[in-house]
């Protein structure tokens, strides 16, 4: 047996502060802005099973190695693996993990950034009752005013990027787990509240333009499968949303992970995590898709979709104004919550590697970040005419960060795992007491996780699909 590490940055509360911290990570735009949006674009319920499918047999898997090497290195990803991979007699090339992780890091926490400052902008619009009795085009130009204008997109992405600076500056464990403990149950029945909003006076709207069951509608979008309907790239983006939503593959997961006390069960706290974060995702598509066939809009709004439809229910709803600001503000907290995890590895890293102060390193990550952030602001507006794979600069980091970096960095993290640590390392830090189900883990991680993720992304390289 190893002998036990302490992380040099401290260590969570206990099991209930790391599920709460990870489920800040995890629980963000990629459950309420994102995922209803690809759903909506890639045809809906076919894809929603594929993504279901994947964090069932991928995303929970890989999620557990992620933490269990997490807590076995103590440190940050670069350094954990630099170590693993030494205690494991393996090459220290495994360090490319950590590295790797901390580029899709930078990028992936730039245009998280800019999405999260629309949220705050959205927060003060609420509030100020701009959407009051608007309809579908009148919210929808209010949305596309809000993009073209770069000015207000970095007044916003900046008081954003100095929000998560503060609290990344300050250390992970003050103030973060109260905040969470608190706020994600309050999103979590504001969404349940919407959903039931959905349920009934969408009701009306609905009738009144020809749709009788708007909920309807929108519940059989989600769960009704068109199999035709399902491109090769839809199964790709689920895929890559099953990591981002998981916050999997870019080494957040791990270095919570090595803040983990050592008698937590990894297995139980990983299907706990992962079970909120996919209740969470499926209910903002509950509240919005019925709102979207309602209203009579088309569910493929891309980027905009929960920009266009929740003001539009909070616009006609009894205390709309009080529920829809208290919403975006709340969705602006889980944002914040994940974006403070997509910076944890590097600030670690810096902190262990470079001896700064973590308010040093935590300020110099920020900067970067924000002047990344810059070019995914201006690529929705003045730059909007550059493409580069067809894409603007926002989505390009988007789909190669999700699509392909972090599968990528799931992948490795299999591969090590399952392969290169010695199975007695696994099953002592795992400490699973079935064996039975430690051996089903075991045949995932080796054999299904690696090999799923492989096909997938070979396919899509090589243009197969
Ligand atoms: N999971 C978060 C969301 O769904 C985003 C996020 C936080 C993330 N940390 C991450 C994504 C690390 C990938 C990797 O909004």
């Amino acid at each position: 047996m190893a002998e036990r590490r302490e992380s040099l940055h401290g260590q969570w509360s206990g099991r209930w502060a790391f599920i709460l911290a990870a489920t800040g990570s995890a629980v963000g735009l990629g459950n309420i802005w994102k995922f209803p949006y690809i759903t909506g674009d890639n045809g809906g319920g076919a894809f929603v099973i594929v993504y279901l499918v994947c964090i069932a047999l991928i995303g929970i898997p890989v999620m557990m190695a992620e933490i269990l090497l997490g807590r076995r290195g103590r440190r940050s990803p670069i350094n954990t693996m630099t170590h693993l991979a030494e205690e494991e007699g393996r090459s220290p090339a495994w360090k490319l993990l950590g590295g790797g992780g901390i580029v899709a890091g930078f990028l992936i926490l730039s245009f998280y950034s800019v999405v999260a400052g629309i949220v705050l902008a959205f927060f003060f619009r609420t509030a100020s009752g701009v959407f009051e009795g608007q309809t579908a085009d009148g919210v929808g130009a209010l949305f596309g005013s809000l993009l073209g204008d770069p000015e207000r997109l970095l007044a916003w992405h900046t008081i954003f990027m100095v929000m998560t600076t503060v609290v990344v500056a300050r250390g992970v464990r003050s103030g973060l787990e109260q905040l969470v403990r608190y706020l994600m149950p309050a999103l979590f029945i504001l969404l349940i509240v919407m959903v039931g909003y959905a349920m009934n006076a969408e009701y009306a709207a609905g009738v009144a333009r020809g749709v009788d069951t708007p909920f309807m509608s929108g519940l059989s979008f989600m769960f009704n499968p068109d199999f035709s309907k399902l491109s090769g790239d839809s199964v790709l983006i689920a895929l890559g949303h099953a990591f981002f939503t998981l916050s999997l593959g870019m080494g957040a997961i791990m270095v919570y992970g090595s803040y983990l006390p050592q008698n937590t069960s990894i297995a139980r706290t990983t299907i706990t995590i992962a079970l909120m974060d996919t209740v969470v995702a499926l209910l903002a598509g509950l509240a919005i898709f019925p709102i979207v066939f309602a209203n009579g809009l088309a569910p493929d709004q891309s980027f905009g979709l929960v920009f266009k439809t929740l003001p539009l229910a909070f616009g006609h709803m009894p205390g709309g104004i009080f529920f829809g600001s208290l919403f975006f503000l709340l969705l602006a907290f889980a944002a914040w919550t994940s974006a403070i995890s997509l910076s944890e590895p590097v600030v670690a890293w810096l902190v262990e590697n470079r001896s700064l102060s973590r308010i040093y390193a935590a300020t110099v990550v920020g900067l970067i970040t924000w002047v990344l952030g810059i070019a995914s602001l201006l690529s929705l507006n003045v730059w909007s005419g550059y493409k580069i794979f067809g894409m603007p600069f926002i989505d390009l980091a988007d789909y190669i960060t999700a699509n392909i970096l972090l599968p990528l960095g799931g992948l490795l993290i299999a591969i090590f795992v399952g392969w290169k640590m010695k199975k007695e390392s696994v099953a002592d830090e795992l400490a699973i007491k079935q064996t039975r189900a430690f051996d089903l883990w075991y045949v995932v991680i080796r054999y299904l996780s690696p090999i799923a993720i492989a096909i997938v992304l070979y396919l899509k390289i090589f243009k197969v699909i």
